[in-house]
């Protein structure tokens, strides 16, 4: 069987939503977040189960809906490892497989348009596809000119890995501005105007002259993407939700606190030592007041006057600390001096990973939240 062939007018993105017929396990490649409830819709009237969300590179012409799909459906997300976007829970290598139901597709490792891109393949009743995103499009394929783009690794790909599919390979590309929908391997092969028939120099000439223009929405699209879609102003989400909490306000998540700083409605009180925040690094605009001091962490006399000081009536605060502890305890204290008093989850570093590495499993810094040091 085929695909279902998605379409977003706005940015010419095909979406594919792929499924097991038997179990009804469903995995969709590229979704872009405008069409969110358009895709849930076609899951529903298919009644599929969304095991994953796959995306073949960090996009810089839409936003994907990853991050609201799996909080939709419980799916999960994987992306190509050198891609960037950590917030993927499963980090693809060249060859990994990816299962649903009794189907599967392989990734192919094509750099070129971005050094991480990746291409799917998938064998369905002894028919062959590749899901290529912009790496190979009808007649031609993804730019090279920004975002870790190479020309030399993009023939490679299209030449070495992608040719070397079989030719009756249906070929599902990731956008097409002229309404084709989808070509196979023999005919690009034979006929892409940029790269069939052409040596390396004169593929790279090609491509040396397109004077394309930037993308409209890359400097939105490239960092939303690297986490999924995440964005710092979503509404409605669970992230930008209070959670209960005994003894202050609320917990809440880093993306919340930076949106009631911008927005004027919160101080954030940064309550690590001064060692750690000179260390490490800060936020800009924060208050440096620390709960408890180096050497041998005592706790600061100052705290209580310090605090009271740096908040306004009526203002809210939000603390933060390392990885959510130490400012659980200012929390509390803040809410005994009478203030509105909120934790941010996770902390400036999060918790330490599986290697004692902290920074790498959430935080004010892995979300992407502005930082600075020194
Ligand atoms: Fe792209």
């Amino acid at each position: 069987m085929n695909p279902i062939q998605l379409f977003d007018p706005a940015s010419s993105t095909y979406t594919y939503l792929l499924f097991d017929t038997d179990s009804r396990e469903a995995l969709i490649i590229d979704p872009v977040d405008e069409q969110l409830g358009r895709d849930l819709g076609v899951l529903r009237e298919y009644g599929l189960q969304l095991m994953l969300v796959v995306e073949t590179h960090a996009h810089a012409d839409h936003v994907t809906s990853a991050s609201l799909l799996v909080e939709h459906t419980g799916a999960r997300t994987a992306a190509p490892e050198a891609c960037g976007i950590r917030t993927a829970a499963i980090q693809l290598q060249d060859g990994a497989e990816l299962r649903f139901g009794r189907q599967h597709i392989r990734a192919l490792h094509t750099p070129g348009h971005t050094a991480g891109s990746m291409s799917y393949v998938w064998e369905s009743e002894g028919q062959h596809h590749v899901f290529t995103g912009d790496t190979l499009l009808i007649n031609g394929c993804g730019r090279t000119d920004f975002q870790s783009g190479s020309a030399d690794a993009l023939y490679n790909s299209l030449t070495q890995v992608l040719f070397a599919l079989p030719d009756d390979t249906v070929v599902w590309p990731g956008h097409d501005y002229q309404g084709r929908s989808h070509s196979t391997i023999g005919a690009e092969k034979a006929g892409n105007a940029r790269v069939a028939g052409k040596s390396l120099a004169e593929f790279k000439a090609i491509m040396d002259n397109l004077n394309l223009p930037r993308p409209r929405r890359i400097d939105e699209a490239v960092p939303a993407n690297l986490q999924s879609g995440l964005r710092h102003d979503a509404d409605g989400a669970a992230l930008m939700a209070v959670r209960p909490a005994e003894g202050y306000a609320g917990n809440i998540t880093p993306q919340l606190a930076w949106s009631w700083v911008q927005a004027g409605e919160a101080v954030l009180v940064d309550v690590r030592s001064d060692a750690e925040r000179e260390w490490v690094g800060f936020v800009p605009g924060s208050v440096a007041l620390a709960w408890k001091q180096w050497p041998g962490m005592v706790a600061n006399p100052d705290f209580d006057a310090g605090l009271r000081a740096a908040v306004a009536t009526g203002q809210k605060t939000v603390l933060l600390c390392r990885s959510g502890v130490r400012s659980i305890a200012a929390a509390r204290r803040a809410t005994e001096l009478g203030l509105e008093a909120y934790n941010i989850l996770e902390g400036f570093e999060g918790d330490p990973d599986e290697l004692a590495h902290r920074g790498r499993k959430g935080g004010w810094r892995y979300h992407g939240l502005p930082w600075r040091q020194g």
